[in-house]
């Protein structure tokens, strides 16, 4: 049987860093107000000359040295991102030209913050497929840019980072499974409502958000989705080692955890470092663990995620 498996992981998260007290001379709001509700204490803001390729470069580089897989090796690349370099060509193809890499698949998904899990899982099956021996898999997001910087609502949640890791062949798991679902149906309670048309921009290009109505929903889902995972690998829920939610709220991830039974102290949470950083925000945490040395080998790692469209999905591995 062929299986893949996370050769190496990689993060990057830009110099400039913005905290919560320079929020507050921004717009009505509080230190306290932001840690009590979100759990982020900081976030970081990509330069002006800074790209989501440019941070994916970062992040890529990382995780082939730390896998030990040179770039000619790579064979495939998919990119989650909801803020691509430009309209096209796609941010993976601008990264793979950055990267030195001549001739392999490479393209953008887009799954907002569950880009990774989407992206992850699509990696797994051309792995397993035969089709590729080593991808890059890499969420990396500027949300920085799709922000109303005057909606206290929205702009105090998000922050610009990347994450990616190899994906490598492997004759043993590795990627268990993995679990993608959508529901267009809740499309409007988490958008970015803006397009291009005749060189003008029609409608909102900014982050609107029903903070209430998406925080229950992923409270739901995220459960849902770790039972899943857990029956179709007939695992209990005291076999996960390690749980690494996407990162978009503290209370959120108390909460998920709370009612799985999983003891915090198995739950990889660095939002407060980062704030939400959509696609890129569970190779972020998980090259966090990694490097710390908290995610150790033969563990079971579930790393899941829930984001705009809606979509959601989990991937289950042995470490
Ligand atoms: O990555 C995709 C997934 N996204 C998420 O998971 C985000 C999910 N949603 C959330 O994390 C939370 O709903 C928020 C953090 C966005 C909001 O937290 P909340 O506890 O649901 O607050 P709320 O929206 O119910 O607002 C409570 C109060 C309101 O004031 P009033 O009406 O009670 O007077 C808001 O106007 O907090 C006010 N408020 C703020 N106050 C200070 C909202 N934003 C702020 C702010 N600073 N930044």
């Amino acid at each position: 049987m062929t299986y893949s498996r996370i050769a190496g992981t990689g993060g990057y998260l830009p110099e400039k860093i913005l905290t919560n007290h320079d929020l507050e001379r921004m717009v009505d709001t509080s230190d306290e107000w932001i840690r009590t509700r979100t759990g982020i204490v900081q976030r970081h803001i990509a330069a002006d000359n800074e790209m989501a390729s440019d941070m994916a470069l970062y992040a890529c580089r990382k995780a082939m040295a730390a896998g030990g897989v040179a770039a000619g090796d790579i064979d495939l690349i998919i990119v989650a991102t909801t803020t691509p370099d430009m309209i096209f060509p796609s941010t993976a193809c601008i990264l793979q030209d950055k990267l030195g890499i001549e001739d392999c698949p490479a393209f953008d998904v887009q799954a907002v913050c569950s880009g990774f899990i989407y992206a992850l899982a699509t990696a797994d099956m051309f792995i397993r497929a035969g089709k590729c021996r080593n991808a890059l898999v890499v969420g990396t997001e500027i949300y920085s840019r799709i922000l109303d910087w005057t909606d206290r609502g929205t702009c105090v949640l998000f922050g610009d980072g990347a994450g990616a890791v190899v994906l490598t062949q492997s004759d043993r798991p590795g990627i268990l499974s993995s679990h993608l679902h959508a529901d267009g149906g809740h499309r409007k309670i988490l958008a970015v409502p803006g397009s291009i048309c005749g060189g003008k921009v029609e409608g909102k290009p900014f982050v609107m958000m029903e903070g209430n109505t998406v925080f229950k929903f992923a409270i739901k889902v995220l459960e849902e989705v770790v039972y899943e995972a857990l029956a179709e690998n007939t695992l209990q829920v005291s076999d996960i080692d390690w749980l690494i939610p996407h990162q978009a709220n503290i209370r959120i991830i108390l909460s998920t955890a709370k009612k799985l039974g999983i003891p915090m102290e198995k739950v990889v949470a660095t939002l407060d470092k980062h704030g939400n950083t959509s696609a890129a925000s569970i190779p972020l945490a998980l090259d966090i663990a990694v490097r710390d040395g908290r995610i150790t080998r033969g563990q079971h790692v579930l790393l899941e995620g829930v984001g705009g469209g809606f979509t959601w999905g989990a991937v289950l591995l042995r470490w």
